[in-house]
């Protein structure tokens, strides 16, 4: 079993890797999170990486991997962990799969049935409170339910307009 050198980027940390199993599986026995939902069937692309360099150590794309991908690894730079083997020393970037789990975490929990989000308790209580706060704080001076106010010139109430509409046309008027 002949051994090649996968080199973590940026961190430079080297892993000794074979030809004989897949990226997807090595790195996941090194104790990388690299996501997969489809569990390598080609299926899902969550198990993406990016190729820093070495890729003409990578084995040739699958037909599944090309169906799902497209053939834009000459842009991208991407391949499907779970499809590809090495054949010699490469350079890989998973810190994508590092920012998944990192957002997955900061997210708030769905309800498994509904698929609603649920809020926390705590965070519902501040929402409500500084809503009441803001009711509270309303300043008089604005157009807040301003047809309630009194004028502040004279003591009439407010005139809500309707004193310019268009008067009918008198026909028994000679002018
Ligand atoms: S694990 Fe789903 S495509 Fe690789």
């Amino acid at each position: 079993m002949s051994n090649f050198k996968c080199t973590l980027w940026p961190s430079g940390e080297i892993l000794d890797i074979n030809g004989e199993e897949t990226l997807l599986a090595q790195l996941k026995k090194a104790g990388k999170n690299i996501k997969s939902s489809c569990g390598g069937c080609a299926t899902c692309s969550d198990c993406t990486i990016v190729v820093k360099s070495g890729e003409m150590n990578l084995s040739p794309q699958t037909f599944e991997e090309l169906r799902l991908l497209g053939n834009v690894f000459h842009i991208t730079k991407e391949r499907l962990s779970c499809q590809t083997k090495v054949s010699g020393d490469v350079t890989l970037d998973i810190t994508a799969h590092d920012k998944k789990a990192a957002d997955k975490s900061a997210k708030p929990s769905v309800s498994k049935s509904t698929g609603v989000k649920l809020k926390k308790r705590e965070d519902l209580e501040r929402v409500a409170m500084e809503s009441k706060e803001k009711i509270q704080e309303k300043p008089s001076d604005t157009w807040y339910r301003h047809w309630e106010k009194e004028d502040e010139d004279s003591n009439k109430p407010k005139r809500l307009g309707g004193n310019k509409r268009v008067k009918p046309f008198n026909f028994n008027d000679p002018e």
